[in-house]
């Protein structure tokens, strides 16, 4: 789905560069890529993140892979190559949020490497933070807030990830939240110091 197909397009440099955006809004654009499980925390985290940063004055944005499905990518399933397509997307998306300057959060599963790897391949160096939130299959079955891991359990829905379908844990993320473990609180916290340790923020 990914293949090119326009031909005699020609790419067109912008009067105003991304320096200058970002020093208009006196922040670096960012993209936080969360991946995980269903269950384990990336919406709720990615939502908090934006939260805390916005309430600190920074420009935030989250992209959430149910509300994404909504619009963007509602012609998009669960089939490996529709997975791979949604995460194309988002890469590409989140770059044009980040190039703007805004803080981008994103909270998709996104389970296979190599298409979290191709959207890393858009960013600058240091512009793209993979947070793997780590959560156990059986914390997010336990938690299962919308009900679909009993779902996937019973066959009502297939190729539902950590079920029937595979979860490829990051091989180098910046971040590991263990979700297991801590609270959202302690997460956000951690993602927080990161962004500072890191003149982020
Ligand atoms: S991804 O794998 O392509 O990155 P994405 O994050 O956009 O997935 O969407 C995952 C959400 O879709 C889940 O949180 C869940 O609410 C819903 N969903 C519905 N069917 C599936 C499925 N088969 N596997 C995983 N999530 C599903």
């Amino acid at each position: 789905m990914s293949e090119k197909k326009s031909t005699n397009v020609v790419w067109h440099d912008h009067l105003v560069s991304n320096e200058e955006r970002e020093e208009l809004l006196k922040q670096k654009g960012v993209l936080l890529w969360f991946t995980g499980l269903s269950a384990s925390g990336k919406s709720t985290i990615a939502n908090e993140v934006a939260h805390r940063l916005f309430k600190k004055g920074k420009l935030t944005y989250v992209l959430d892979g149910d509300n994404i499905r909504h619009g963007l990518n509602n012609n998009l399933g669960f089939s490996p190559e529709d997975r791979t397509e949604n995460i194309r997307r988002i890469g590409e998306v989140g770059k044009l949020f980040a190039d703007c300057g805004v803080i981008t959060t994103t909270a998709f599963i996104s389970p296979y490497q190599e298409d979290r790897d191709s959207a890393r391949r858009l960013y600058k160096d240091g512009q793209f933070i993979e947070i793997f939130v780590k959560a156990s299959i059986e914390t997010c079955e336990a938690r299962d807030p919308k009900g679909l891991y009993k779902k996937a359990r019973s066959g009502e829905i297939p190729n539902f990830t950590g079920i029937s379908a595979p979860y490829e844990e990051p091989v180098k993320p910046e971040i590991i939240l263990d979700s297991d473990n801590l609270s959202i609180d302690e997460e956000v916290e951690q993602v927080i110091s990161y962004l500072k340790d890191n003149k982020i923020i």
